[in-house]
């Protein structure tokens, strides 16, 4: 090689080690992001100027700032600038980072609240000694899919308020939008419901837990009161805190079925009228609610007050694991079946979903139910969550209804993700490793083209069973949910192998939280 060769290899090199010695690595991907030249350093107080729509973006920003503890020996101001661009689409942003300021333009708070999360991002990975030098960027961004979703099942276990809002900055981080929050279950009614006090002076606790997996025989219990509920305040509290964030609760109010803590707290919403105690046990049972009109009264109450709480769209009302056997066997329900024109007690589930679905409606609301809700015949207006496989998901977009995919297989977080369980916590079983969500689809091949737009998104389910801690919440999630991210928001993601590393990359960030993150991908290297 003859100097001037040399000298061209050497500027070329120094050059690409300047572009690119900050890390910029964003998680979900974004669709573009162009590298520049040049740096820009943030410090203590930068000025930030903010379109009143987009202050909350801005608040977010000062408050990140603030948690940095930066260092502050710099004179020179530089600027962070939020600014109303209506162009862009719904959850679109573009954010520029130059030597002097940074833009972050947005058509609406939610873009703006994304713009901002892969600047935090950018600015956690990056922070050193009390400064963050950020490389010169322009990203231009948004979603693949409307619906991006995370669920947590709060009945089988429940976990503190702060902890509910951890989880929502984990979702916020990754540009999730909708938190299904799973209120009421066999095992535990955990909505505060002031029309009818003993769903939470009943309903709400359980006299004993099953200690173990439910295949260890004999089962034992630990005999020990467990539960509790979200007070409406609480309730508030989080809606808003979520909203702030750019994420919609949806709640959960299960029917028919999975609804024994109510029919315990109010034995004659049951088919037989008889006692039973709040579930100690895991499974599905068959004290589900009587289709009687006594029961949509009911429900029309709880819904009235849980509408007063949510502001977003959907109500979730379950649909899924509902038993027949106590319909069969009911004279009230065999009534309604007569009475209606029914064929079986499928279609009177259809009637019953139908029915709550016309109320739902009634108040500006939107029902979603698990793919059970097909049996029997769809509500009209109902949003499908296909989770026994997609075969629900597809026959619903076959029918023109719009589906969030779950699949059991790809989108569990409670299945174990090693193949050794060795020494991994108890888990309900399965087998669901981060590569397998990684590379999961949520568009099915089979599904003709002209459908896809049906499928709205995917979600990722947390059933807590045998998740006492919010620790073994995080360590369950996370970091699976960066695969799950990439599967809802990134058009383009990079290779498996590449976002192995990009993850390994943004963990400062979740110890930086106190997430208790598996190390699973670090075993891997
Ligand atoms: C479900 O997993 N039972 C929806
Ligand atoms: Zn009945």
């Amino acid at each position: 090689m003859n100097t001037l060769k040399i000298i061209v290899f050497f500027i070329f090199f120094s050059h690409i080690n300047t572009l690119f010695s900050q890390k910029n690595n964003i998680i979900p991907t974004p669709v573009e992001q162009t590298i520049k030249s040049g740096y820009m350093e943030i410090e203590n107080s930068p000025e930030i100027i903010a379109d009143f729509e987009l202050n909350s973006a801005a608040t977010l920003f000062k408050d990140a700032v603030k948690k940095l503890e930066l260092a502050n020996d710099k004179q020179t101001k530089n600027r962070i600038i939020f600014s109303l661009n209506k162009k862009l689409k719904y959850e679109e942003y573009i954010l520029k980072i130059n030597s002097d300021k940074i833009t972050i333009e947005a058509s609406t708070k939610t873009g703006a609240i994304y713009g901002f999360q892969s600047l935090n991002q950018l600015m956690n990975i990056n922070f050193k000694n009390e400064v963050i030098k950020l490389q010169n960027q322009v990203i231009k961004d948004s979603p693949k899919f409307k619906y991006r979703g995370m669920h947590l099942d709060v009945g089988r276990h429940m976990y503190p308020v702060d902890f509910i809002k951890k989880y929502i900055d984990g979702l916020a981080m990754l540009k999730f939008n909708n938190f299904h929050w799973h209120l009421t279950e066999d095992q535990g009614w955990r909505i505060e419901i002031e029309k009818y006090p003993e769903l939470n002076n009943v309903g709400s606790f359980r006299d004993s837990t099953l200690i173990g997996h439910y295949t260890d025989k004999p089962w034992q219990f630990d005999k020990t009161r467990y539960g509790g509920f979200y007070t409406k305040k609480e309730i508030k509290e989080v809606v808003r805190y979520a909203e702030d964030r750019g994420i919609n609760v949806i709640p959960e109010i299960e029917m028919p079925g999975h609804s024994q803590a109510a029919v315990s707290s109010y034995p004659e919403l049951g088919c037989t009228g008889e006692q039973v105690g709040v579930a100690p046990l895991w499974g599905v049972f068959k004290e589900i609610y009587c289709s009687k009109n006594e029961t949509f009264d009911f429900l029309e109450d709880i819904i009235d007050e849980v509408v007063e709480l949510f502001p977003g769209k959907y109500i979730h009302i379950g649909g899924d694991e509902a038993p027949k056997t106590n319909w069969k066997a009911c004279g009230n329900c065999q009534d309604v079946i007569k009475r209606e024109g029914l064929k079986d007690e499928h279609e009177l589930q259809s009637y019953f979903i139908t029915r709550m679905e016309q109320y739902i409606n009634s108040k500006g609301k939107q029902i979603i139910g698990w793919d059970e809700i097909l049996e029997g015949g769809l509500a009209p207006n109902a949003t499908v969550m296909s989770w026994r496989g997609i075969s629900g998901g597809l026959e619903a977009a076959k029918m023109n209804h719009e589906v969030i995919m779950t699949p059991n297989a790809t989108c569990y977080l409670d299945h174990y993700q090693a193949k050794d369980t060795t020494n991994e916590p108890l888990a309900i079983g399965g087998y669901t490793p981060i590569e397998e969500i990684y590379n999961y689809e949520p568009i099915p091949d089979e599904l003709d083209e002209s459908l896809h737009k049906y499928i709205i998104g995917a979600q990722g389910n947390v059933w807590t069973e045998y998740m006492k801690t919010s620790d073994h919440v995080e360590y369950m999630v996370f970091p699976r949910i960066f695969a799950l991210s990439e599967v809802v928001w990134a058009e383009n993601k990079p290779s498996f192998e590449e976002f192995e590393k990009k993850v390994i990359d943004v963990y400062p960030i979740l110890d930086k939280m106190d997430v208790n993150y598996s190390k699973h991908l670090e075993r891997l290297e």
